[in-house]
């Protein structure tokens, strides 16, 4: 009640319009009776005061009016849903009433309906439309004695937003599908062309459509995710459920913490994602994107095939499967599928090979029972000649329910966690195959769970450890706020990673002997070593001169330690005695990327399919860092010799000293008083005004690649007919149409031209000159595993060796260092 009287006067003094309102009627404000109406300027509030209703207009200089709802006491105004989305106001003569006892309407100045909420059934008295806490506006009998009977509810018609606590999916007896719906633009909330929406054809899954073509599946719920959505698990922010009855089939979810505020959203990319909203930096936080990779591209390997983000290409066939048209298979378009190497033919002794790690096929065309066992379905699809593969439809508690898919099986996809098993039928020659390489590998089998099992019962003494060690609630949420403090300098102990004695990297570098000296980083020398055990290390000593002080040392061990991906450096440890502070990371016996591409001879052995393997490599390590690792990492000095190569000469990127971790919710973008980096690769904005985002590593990336492809440095780039380096060089003749002339010599035999022509354009999209223009780096992904068509690079930033020299002075003048010989620069100002 006070809290109520409070608000009231609060109203009073923020509005002259809801003076008028709250004085003349002396009513509650979430509500519009049915005698009352709300003009353009007047708002209604819900009670506890999470959600506002009113006009708006989505951009400060449209003249075009809406009726909304967005959040009131935060974000100053994220807008949860539109009325009227399709038929927006010219000008303030908005009214919204309710009309005919039973519809509640928005009239334009001409008394025209403009929108109408769709009630139906005979018109009731008393009638009152209330905007509820959650940011549900409903239209319901003041005096009905069920207070959550609706006529109407906002709900059931959501935008692009889903809110907790709605139901979003069908109403399988009146057939009321709630599905969400794309803004055409950020500032236009007409109806844009992605939709994602509930199909309840076989097992019920979402589809993600642009226009009518399916672009993502989320898969079937599997008791405990979606099959296609790995990444949703239960997590410390909000409970989610999936209802799937005769009468009904949607998902739902709850904020755990009322403190907590998270939405999803179906962005006008057609990108699903989830934020939270962070009060403390009063921002959302990009919590988590349904669609993570490439291989969430709906039917990218076509009927029978099988994607793995790990392999190149990502798309391969089922066991028993070859690619249907081999010929295309060769020049990246799967579509066509695989095909089986025996056909069905329904006789005796076909069976079913088990799949693993599996999001589960398309279930478009598939038939379930809840309560039937693996073993009876597995019987029941034998039985019918139609029916190509069978799964349990509830993977909890030992598995339970059966799904049969009848015809081809697409959209399958591979992941390393948290996919499911799938049996899928062959003819008897080939299960015979696969049946007998499985019996030569029982022989191993054998053998190792023995000495499993010693490892397993030290990892699990170390997991109790770990656990005794965790502090519930604030450690859960961790992940997604690493960082809360490291600029404070006080001592953080619980790194979770080995700590190294000095005497073994002593051993194993031998005391430092500039025999097993690797080359001198940014900040400091990097040595070999070998462990006792053989194990090949690379030591890196940070220098005691160096500015990295303990605070950064810290932040390069707790981000790197954080990190898991095959495109990154792996960090074994950290060793720290006295004033000495050393990383130990993997071996990695190919050196860097520099050591291949800029030397005449080497160069010549790195061929074009082994570039493009390393560019693709280096955009997923780039990407894990900006956007899946969940740390959200800027790398900030990205370049050739910050690639490091393995055995087999996949790229991982190393030296995160200087990497900043991100809450992700500062929108990643800041501003910085320490310049770090390498002319040569850093874009403009931060070169010159230490401004940097994921744009200015996107920046980077693009010189890498024009690096990559040519064989030449960008900053040491000459050129008889002109001064410009090597990104201005590659935009000339971009504009000539003679791209080709960049790719070094020593690879045009290997070279795929198409692959690399685009190549080059991504990365002339990247350097462009405003980071806007750049795409991110799931974009770039995209582009390059794909044939979407590119949009025209505009010019790039510094390409002309004078910018160079412009920036030095500038620099010079914020006291600025330079560095000319490609080792980082560091450099501070104002201190
Ligand atoms: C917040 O909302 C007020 C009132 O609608 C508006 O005048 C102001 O510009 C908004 N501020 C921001 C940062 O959007
Ligand atoms: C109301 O129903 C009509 C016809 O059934 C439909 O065209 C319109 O889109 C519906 N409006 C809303 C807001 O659902
Ligand atoms: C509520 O009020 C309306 C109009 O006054 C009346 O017709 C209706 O019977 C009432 N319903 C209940 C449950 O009291
Ligand atoms: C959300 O909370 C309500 C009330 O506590 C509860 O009845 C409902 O089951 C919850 N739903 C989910 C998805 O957790
Ligand atoms: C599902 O399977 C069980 C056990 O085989 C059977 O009793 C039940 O009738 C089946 N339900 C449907 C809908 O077919
Ligand atoms: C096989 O299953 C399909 C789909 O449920 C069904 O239409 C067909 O009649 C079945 N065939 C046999 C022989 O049972
Ligand atoms: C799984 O097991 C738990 C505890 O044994 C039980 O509460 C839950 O209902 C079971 N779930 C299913 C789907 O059987």
């Amino acid at each position: 009640m006070m809290k109520f009287i409070l608000r009231s006067i609060l109203l009073l003094f923020v509005s002259r319009a809801c003076l008028i309102f709250v004085a003349s009627t002396a009513l509650p404000v979430d509500m519009i009776l049915q005698t009352q109406s709300i003009r353009d300027g007047e708002t209604i509030v819900s009670s506890g005061g999470n959600f506002e209703l009113g006009f708006f207009s989505p951009a400060s200089n449209s003249p075009k009016r809406y009726l909304g709802i967005w959040y009131k006491e935060i974000s100053n105004g994220t807008v949860v849903w539109v009325a009227n989305r399709d038929s927006p106001l010219f000008d303030s003569s908005g009214v919204v009433k309710i009309v005919d006892q039973r519809t509640l309407v928005v009239l334009n100045g001409d008394d025209q309906a403009v929108w109408s909420s769709n009630s139906s059934g005979p018109g009731l008295g008393n009638l009152i439309a209330q905007l509820l806490d959650s940011g549900n506006l409903v239209l319901r009998q003041k005096n009905d004695s069920d207070p959550e009977n609706y006529l109407w509810q906002s709900f059931d018609y959501p935008g692009d937003t889903f809110l907790p606590g709605m139901k979003y999916g069908i109403d399988l007896v009146t057939g009321m599908n709630r599905y969400l719906t794309s803004w055409k633009s950020p500032n236009d909330p007409s109806t844009g062309e992605y939709t994602n929406r509930m199909d309840s054809n076989g097992v019920p899954q979402l589809y993600m459509r642009k226009d009518s073509e399916i672009q993502f599946r989320s898969g079937p719920w599997n008791g405990l995710r979606f099959s296609g959505m790995p990444n949703l698990k239960p997590n410390p922010i909000y409970e989610f459920q999936f209802v799937f009855t005769d009468q009904e089939v949607y998902y739902t979810y709850n904020l755990t913490d009322s403190s907590v505020v998270s939405r999803m959203v179906l962005n006008t990319n057609g990108e699903l994602q989830r934020f939270t909203w962070i009060s403390h930096t009063q921002g959302w936080n990009l919590y988590l994107t349904a669609q993570t990779d490439n291989c969430d591209r709906y039917n990218l390997c076509g009927p029978h095939g099988i994607c793995d983000i790990n392999n190149s290409p990502a798309c391969g066939c089922l066991k028993g499967f070859v690619p249907k048209f081999v010929q295309y298979w060769a020049i990246s378009d799967w579509s066509g599928g695989c095909t089986r190497k025996k056909p069905l033919d329904c006789r005796e002794g076909e069976g079913f090979l088990k799949y693993s790690g599996i999001k589960v096929p398309d279930t478009q065309n598939s038939w379930y029972n809840k309560t039937m066992n693996l073993k009876e379905c597995s019987k029941v699809c034998l039985k019918n000649c139609s029916c190509t593969a069978y799964a349990n439809m509830d993977i909890r508690n030992g598995s339970s329910g059966c799904v049969l898919w009848f015809g081809d099986l697409i959209d399958i996809r591979y992941y390393s966690e948290n996919g499911q098993d799938v049996y899928i039928r062959l003819a008897a020659s080939e299960l015979e195959a696969y049946r007998s390489s499985k019996g030569k590998k029982r022989m191993k089998l054998i053998v190792i769970p023995v000495m499993c099992a010693g490892v397993l019962a030290l990892c699990f003494i170390f997991f109790i450890l770990k656990m005794r060690s965790k502090q519930p609630m604030k450690e859960a949420i961790t992940p997604q706020n690493p960082e809360e403090d490291d600029t404070d300098g006080s001592e953080k102990t619980d790194l979770e990673l080995p700590l190294f004695d000095v005497g073994t990297i002593m051993a194993a570098t031998n005391n430092f002997s500039s025999e097993s000296k690797l080359g001198q980083g940014g900040f400091g020398p990097v040595y070999k070593g070998i462990l006792t055990d053989g194990q090949e290390i690379a030591v890196k000593r940070l220098s005691k001169r160096s500015r990295q002080g303990l605070g950064e040392f810290k932040n390069e061990v707790l981000c790197i330690s954080k990190l898991q991906h095959r495109n990154l450096v792996k960090l074994l440890g950290c060793c720290i005695h006295e004033a000495e502070r050393m990383l130990i990371y993997e071996y990695m016996p190919n050196k860097s990327l520099d050591f291949f591409i800029f030397d005449q001879r080497r160069r010549a052995t790195l061929e074009w399919p082994k570039r493009f393997w390393i560019i693709n490599g280096i955009a997923r390590g780039l990407l894990y860092l900006h956007q899946d690792s969940r740390l959200r990492i800027i790398h900030r000095d990205l370049k050739a010799s910050n690639i490091l190569l393995d055995r087999d000469m996949n790229p991982k990127i190393s030296d995160f000293g200087m990497a900043r971790s991100f809450r992700g919710d500062e929108s990643t973008e800041g501003n910085t008083n320490r310049v770090v980096g390498t002319y040569g690769y850093m874009s403009p904005e931060y070169a010159i005004d230490g401004l940097f985002s994921v744009k200015s590593d996107v920046f980077s990336f693009g010189v890498l690649v024009l690096e990559i492809v040519s064989g030449k440095r960008n900053r040491k780039f000459s050129h008889p007919d002109h001064k410009m380096n090597l990104l201005g060089h590659a935009w000339r003749l971009s504009m000539d149409m003679k791209l080709h002339e960049l790719i070094d010599e020593s690879i045009r035999e290997s070279c795929n031209e198409a692959e690399m022509l685009r190549s080059v354009h991504v990365a002339l999209l990247c350097v462009q000159q405003s980071p806007d223009d750049r795409p991110n780096m799931s974009k770039v992904v995209l582009m390059l595993s794909s044939d979407i068509s590119l949009p025209q690079p505009k010019e790039p930033g510094f390409f002309n060796e004078r910018d160079l020299l412009d920036m030095e002075y500038s620099t010079s003048k914020n006291n600025i260092s330079i560095s000319t010989n490609g080792i980082t620069v560091t450099a501070l100002e104002g201190r």
